[in-house]
């Protein structure tokens, strides 16, 4: 069996592109055993996984979850609120109790970036980070390059990728930027200039202000929510504005002289990023991405279950 190059899934710019390519070729397979009449293999059987989330989630989570049953895993889910993380349990404590119960692999959303390369200094199971604040979700840009491979029918080298909407404090942002410069995309960040984090031109990505531009540009826009929640000052006046300058309705796109593929990674702000006649309209692939994820879930928990 072909192996990834790491113990853990903590970001993508850790992976190689081989490993790149063999979660690609895993998860095709895995995506056609979901769609069979008996969705279920017994390759995990006697793997036990917790889903150790820290942070709110609908589709990570669930499709995780998802994922495990299909592998016939067993599993245990933690979430941080109604837990004893209020009364003062450290993080480490928190994972190493529910380790003695004889886990072998930590799912783990956290609010603080590096929160799971921490703790694969100090434990044995395998981690698969399900997002670490604003820094990587790394399933999340897997699901995403599996996703626009299928839809062009091709790998994505010379591909035009733009990203759009809240780079700065966006974790999708930074493993899509990673996963698609190692796949050999060219990658376009486009939004207000100060939801553009200054160091992107270390990573090989051009930056633009014009939403038209860009979408005349690109193969594919995988457009991205403004996460309020995680804006302590205001970084563009009212959200109004920002839909007015760098949201995206349908015509937009029909008047593109040709056809591109809008992507989304939930949760929509309908009205917002994107108005409800393009999330809806035949561009978008936002469910596909959401069936896939559970697919190239399936592939990652599988390939770190065989490098024990
Ligand atoms: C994203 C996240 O939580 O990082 N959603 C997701 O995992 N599908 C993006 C977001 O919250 O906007």
């Amino acid at each position: 069996m072909q192996k990834l190059s790491t113990r853990h899934l903590l970001g993508i710019k850790d992976l190689t592109p081989d490993d790149i390519e063999l979660i690609m070729a895993t998860a095709r397979e895995f995506k056609e055993v979901i769609n069979r009449p008996i969705k279920k293999v017994p390759s995990l059987r006697d793997v036990t996984i917790a889903n150790v989330f820290f942070e709110n989630s609908t589709r990570t989570r669930l499709s995780f979850e998802l994922a495990e049953k299909r592998l016939s895993a067993d599993t245990i889910n933690f979430s941080a609120s109604g837990s004893s993380v209020k009364k003062g349990e450290t993080l480490l404590d928190t994972v190493n109790n529910i380790l003695a119960m004889k886990v072998d692999m930590i799912v783990m959303r956290h609010a603080s970036p590096g929160a799971p390369h921490f703790l694969s200094k100090h434990i044995s199971a395998n981690i698969v980070n399900a997002g670490d604040g604003t820094h990587e979700h790394p399933t999340q840009a897997l699901l995403d390059s599996f996703s626009m491979r299928e839809k062009l029918g091709t790998d994505l080298a010379g591909k035009k990728i733009a990203i759009i909407g809240d780079i700065l404090h966006s974790r999708v942002a930074l493993s899509n930027i990673f996963a698609l410069r190692k796949q050999g995309a060219e990658v376009t960040l486009c939004g207000p200039s100060t939801l553009i984090p200054r160091y992107v031109n270390e990573l090989g990505v051009k930056v633009s202000h014009n939403v038209k531009e860009t979408l005349a540009w690109c193969d594919v826009a995988n457009v991205l929510r403004i996460q309020l929640e995680r804006q302590q000052i205001k970084y563009f006046p009212t959200l109004r504005e920002y839909s007015l300058y760098f949201g995206i309705n349908k015509k937009m796109l029909d008047d593109l002289n040709k056809e591109i593929i809008i992507m989304h990674p939930g949760p929509i702000n309908r009205g917002v990023e994107l108005t409800s006649d393009a999330a809806d309209s035949h561009h978008s692939i936002i469910l596909d991405q959401v069936e896939n994820g559970v697919a190239v879930r399936m592939a990652v928990l599988y390939l770190l279950a065989g490098q024990n």
